[in-house]
């Protein structure tokens, strides 16, 4: 089913140089929005990028409704745009307005609108070999009500930034056992935006601590490795990858999906199994080779320089034989279509 979105385009158009803006600060032109009440969505539009009104009886303001996705466009060596992987961010979700009772954005407006506003928004996609236009949609509860409820009007919107290398250098990170991020049967696999706040205050600890960012463990024993702020965590043990199962406690990472494939169409070993800490900390106290990486949209393969458990710094692999590097570069060729797209993850516009 085709959907139809109005465009009002901006009047002056006019395209920032943004490398030198910090992540996340520089909207692009324009955004998509639409609204929902009566049981169904209304009025989809792409129009100039504006702050938003709403009652302060908002219930997503009280009772964190939100739920978001991150995504990002490439541009392709041929010059194409190509927006990755975006059904399967659509599925993700789903699956997370289900569990916050929010109702379905249908497959169509989802994809229509990101195209339509990429497409109208494509001169902000830099161009650059670490350059990419980030792309957030995202569903807010909007009824205005200060009672405890489900609401029954929402806005659903996609907003886009252009985006370059998240982090500027290897991470120092600790793994975290005083406070847990997730406990089963939560919400730690949606994406809702109660889990970001609620681990700010654990991450901000450890940032004064001189760490950039903590490994989340399991909120029975503290003893298993779950992900990693924005990411999934991911070791590569003497040239095998080890990653954490997906669970109801993290979240089911597009970039963690892709690498996996990537791994398993380059023969590289993998296993997918609970980790404790202890064996990681065996690893490194055995002189493994222990690479240590996070994975995700914003950062895509993050390198971790050191890894702190219970107090002990050890340092992990980062060689440019790393492989992390070489799934990065599997990644990175499919996306820039320098090599095949097996998988079929590029949406070209
Ligand atoms: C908590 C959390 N884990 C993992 C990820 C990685 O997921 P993806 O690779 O889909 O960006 C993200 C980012 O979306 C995240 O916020």
């Amino acid at each position: 089913m085709e959907y139809t979105i109005s465009i009002l385009p901006q009047k002056d158009r006019q395209v920032k140089e943004t490398r030198s803006i910090p992540f996340g600060q520089q909207p692009t032109e324009h955004m998509f929005i639409a609204e929902y009440y009566d049981g169904q969505w209304h009025d989809s539009r792409i129009i100039p990028f504006a702050d938003l009104t709403m009652s302060p009886f908002a219930l997503c303001l009280h009772y964190g409704q939100t739920v978001f996705e991150g995504m990002k466009a490439f541009q392709m060596q041929d010059g194409k745009i190509n927006i990755f992987r975006p059904e399967k961010h659509y599925d993700r979700f789903l699956k997370s307005l289900a569990r916050m009772c929010m109702p379905e954005v249908p497959k169509g407006l989802f994809i229509e609108a990101l195209h339509q506003l990429v497409q109208l928004d494509a001169a902000w996609l830099p161009k650059e070999a670490d350059g990419s236009l980030y792309l957030r949609p995202f569903m807010i509860a909007s009824e205005e009500r200060l009672g405890v409820k489900v609401a029954d009007k929402y806005i659903f919107m996609i907003v886009c930034t252009p985006a370059y290398q998240y982090y500027a250098k290897p991470l120092k990170v600790k793994v975290e056992t005083d406070h847990v991020r997730a406990a089963d049967g939560g919400t730690g696999f949606a994406k809702c935006g109660g889990n970001y706040g609620g681990a700010f205050y654990p991450t901000q600890l450890a940032r004064e601590a001189g760490y950039d960012q903590v490994i989340w463990t399991d909120s029975k024993t503290n003893e298993y490795i779950e992900e990693s702020g924005t990411m999934n965590v991911m070791f590569a043990i003497d040239g095998a990858i080890v990653t954490p199962p997906l669970s109801g406690t993290i979240l089911d990472g597009v970039t963690r999906d892709s690498l996996l494939t990537l791994a398993k169409d380059n023969n590289i070993p993998i296993d997918v199994k609970r980790i404790k800490w202890k064996e990681i900390e065996d690893a490194l106290i055995a002189g493994k080779r222990v690479e240590a990486f996070g994975v995700g949209t914003a950062a895509v393969v993050a390198p971790i320089e050191t890894i702190s458990i219970s107090g002990k710094h050890y340092a992990c692999y980062l060689g440019n034989d790393a492989v992390m590097n070489k799934l990065q570069n599997a990644l990175y060729n499919i996306r820039r279509g320098i090599d095949p797209d097996k998988h079929n993850w590029n949406y070209i516009l």
